[in-house]
């Protein structure tokens, strides 16, 4: 076990029951936290792994500086403000997105010098615009070609057309060709059944990397990895860096694949009961400007569950309020009492607040801004 996450010192922490709190606002359970990052920490280096967390999940650099001090090998991000912040804690930062145009490029080419920055690109154009921005600030840019092994998101669908756009890379200094990565967000099957979609997607990068080798390009990263499917990622030949993100708080959609336990969700949203008025039901203060309507794995079942009783679902939303279902539960909350929500989608709720409290057992420890989260000029 590693050490515990250190304090914070905010100005917020003086706050130390949850009673206190005006609510909604997010919890973190540190010792779940601790756990689910020193767990796959451990699990990346059982299998030779580089471990790139997604920071999108947290948005804090608190939170990447504990990721990078278990051994991550960078962070990963999706906006170039994520990696405007975690560039405060972390000198290697993968962009797992395109960065298409000239505000994007900007932010990106700002970054300090000491930062060994990667970018996903799965065009000629991509290539092109990074490689002027970075000619014309003096870097040396590094570069993923993004793989579509399914998802249909975004990447080349064809090994031709990544070997084409690797060489291209390889041809621009002063980009450097650093390798691939693919995103296998569409397996959302239930851990232990996506057996098939692995084999689909193991065998189209058998075949990506065959043509990689004959190519003379130097080996390179592989990059892959999702929440999910993390936990098969050694059975995937090739395979040499994973990506997950929803790992260090999990949510109900986690739990309902099979890709986590209730217990190690580690992210509630603190909710009051503000009504009890409608028969059969009890109104909470978390709507889905805190919660997000997220739907749920499982076909209309809500939009959150409490943490003490996962039969209790959030079966709708306002704005501000939340619809607690009673109807599988002889509990009947009164008003004023607190509740904690786990979401379904635990990046969009965290984004949705901007302070999150960390607790052990009832005691509110610290606290630390999602300063990440949001749009805002360079
Ligand atoms: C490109 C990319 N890599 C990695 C991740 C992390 O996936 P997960 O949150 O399932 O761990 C995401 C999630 O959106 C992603 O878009």
């Amino acid at each position: 076990m590693t050490a515990a996450l250190p304090s914070s010192g905010t100005a917020e922490s003086w706050i130390s029951n949850l009673a206190d709190l005006e609510t909604p606002v997010p919890l973190v359970d540190l010792d779940r936290l601790e756990r689910n990052l020193d767990r796959m920490a451990a699990y990346a280096a059982a299998h030779g792994l580089a471990l790139r967390p997604h920071t999108k999940t947290h948005k804090s650099p608190r939170v990447g500086a504990e990721q990078l001090r278990r051994g991550a090998v960078g962070l990963t991000c999706a906006t170039p403000l994520e990696a405007e912040v975690m560039s405060e804690v972390c000198d290697d930062i993968l962009l797992a997105y395109q960065a298409i145009g000239s505000p994007k490029l900007q932010r990106l080419m700002a970054l300090p010098d000491r930062v060994r920055l990667t970018v996903a690109v799965d065009s000629p154009d991509a290539v092109e615009q990074l490689a002027r921005a970075a000619q014309e600030r003096g870097k040396t840019v590094g570069v993923y070609v993004e793989l579509d092994l399914g998802m249909h998101r975004v990447g080349v669908g064809a090994p031709e057309e990544m070997l084409r756009l690797a060489r291209l890379v390889a041809a621009r200094p002063p980009l450097e060709y650093r390798g691939i990565m693919f995103y296998p967000g569409h397996i959302r099957s239930p851990v232990g059944q996506q057996g098939n979609h692995l084999e689909r997607l193991a065998s189209s990068l058998r075949d990506a990397l065959e043509l990689l080798d004959r190519s003379g390009l130097p080996q390179s990263v592989v990059s892959g990895g999702s929440t999910p499917t993390v936990g098969d990622s050694d059975q995937i030949a090739g395979l040499t860096e994973i990506r997950p993100g929803t790992y260090v708080y999990n949510d109900r959609t986690t739990v309902q694949v099979g890709a986590c336990d209730w217990n190690d969700c580690a992210v509630t949203v603190l909710a009051g009961v503000v009504s009890t008025a409608v028969p059969g039901q009890a109104v909470v203060d978390a709507g889905s400007k805190a919660l997000g309507r997220e739907p749920s794995q499982t076909d209309g079942d809500g939009y959150g569950a409490l943490l003490d009783r996962p039969d209790v679902t959030v079966q709708r939303l306002s704005e501000e309020h939340g619809i607690l279902d009673l109807s599988r539960t002889s509990w009947r909350p009164a008003v004023g009492e607190q509740v904690r929500i786990v979401p379904n989608h635990v990046c969009i709720a965290v984004h949705l607040h901007e302070v999150i409290y960390g607790i052990r057992g009832d005691t509110i420890e610290t606290s630390w801004p999602m300063v990440a989260r949001g749009r805002r000029p360079l």
